[in-house]
């Protein structure tokens, strides 16, 4: 079996991606020009697969492994090019499935033998990787230096250092947008008849599965319930009783926010760092994390 190859690899976020491009080029980075790349990644056991089609180039089927680490980072990779990219596709989706398909523009740039990609993802935005390619019998010492000195020259702080991969990020979104479009459905479901505002909301519990609510009003009108309360109802009915994400769609033309009894609600139950995602039937939205939107809050670990 051959070896696996490998590097030393770091991503951030780049915010100006204009600038990182003049910083690599001012000291003595080799431009080696734009490539298309799409990369469909398939469900495996372990690790990662992907087939990489790039334009210009050709195809590669690219096995790897790497630790989801907010710093540079060993991965252990093969590389096997591809004759017929289509045939191969449909012979993997067949047997084990696609997980996601990352479509991304690179600008590839040489520096010491490390790679720079001045990367723009679809449904993602700018990013910019550095990957040390080890030879082999490295101990990756020299490979770790030469990134840390781009990293610093860059500007790279942890504030822009990202752990996980574009395909985790793609997939997040999907499933974003999934729990978004799971909410409108339910907003569509709501009995508002006095105050004609209606909400849906949908929370994922870690295990992935989706629950809704949406509020239900009465003519005693204090007796009307929130669409976040009716969400956690159908959660807990269901066995659930973690949320992981929660999006919460009103009707009108701004994001519709959480009140703030609800809040508390989604406290009892959600992470601080969890997102909820806020969006109007009118179509607008933001998402905020529940400890933005409850910041200094009272929780369960405060009860002896
Ligand atoms: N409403 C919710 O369902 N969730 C919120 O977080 C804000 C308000 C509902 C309650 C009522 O049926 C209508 O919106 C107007 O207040």
């Amino acid at each position: 079996m051959s070896a696996p190859r490998r590097n030393v690899e770091l991503k951030a976020t780049d915010p100006d991606p204009e600038r990182s491009l003049a910083i690599c080029l001012e000291l003595g980075a080799e431009d080696r020009g734009v490539l298309v790349q799409r990369d469909t990644y398939f469900r495996v056991a372990d690790g990662r697969l992907k087939l990489r089609e790039e334009d210009p180039g050709g195809a590669a089927l690219i096995q790897y492994r790497r630790d989801d680490r907010p710093e540079a980072r060993e991965s252990r990779y093969r590389i096997v090019e591809v004759e017929d990219a289509e045939t191969l596709r449909a012979a993997l989706e067949e047997a084990l499935g696609t997980l996601v398909v990352v479509d991304k523009q690179r600008r590839l740039l040489l520096w010491e033998g490390v790679r720079i990609h001045l990367d723009t993802v679809k449904g993602l935005g700018s990013f910019l990787e550095l990957e040390g390619v080890a030879p082999e019998g490295s101990d990756l010492s020299g490979e770790h230096d030469r990134v840390a000195q781009l990293s610093e020259a860059l500007g790279l702080d942890d504030s822009r250092i990202v752990a996980d991969s574009y395909s985790d990020r793609v997939l997040a979104a999907e499933g974003s947008e999934e729990l978004i479009a799971a909410a409108r459905a339910a907003l569509e479901r709501a009995y508002a008849p006095y105050s004609r505002f209606r909400v849906g909301v949908a929370l994922r519990a870690p295990d992935g599965s989706v629950h809704v609510g949406a509020n239900v009003e009465n003519a005693a009108y204090p007796l009307g319930n929130c669409a976040e309360a009716s969400a956690i109802g159908a959660l807990i009915a269901a066995g659930r009783s973690k949320i992981v994400e929660a999006a919460v769609i009103g009707d009108g033309e701004e994001p519709c926010v959480p009140c703030g009894g609800c809040r508390q609600r989604l406290r009892e139950l959600m992470p601080l760092d969890a997102p909820v995602h806020l969006g109007a039937a009118g179509g607008a939205r933001s998402t905020m994390t529940l400890g933005e939107l409850l910041p200094r809050s009272f929780g369960p670990e405060f009860l002896p």
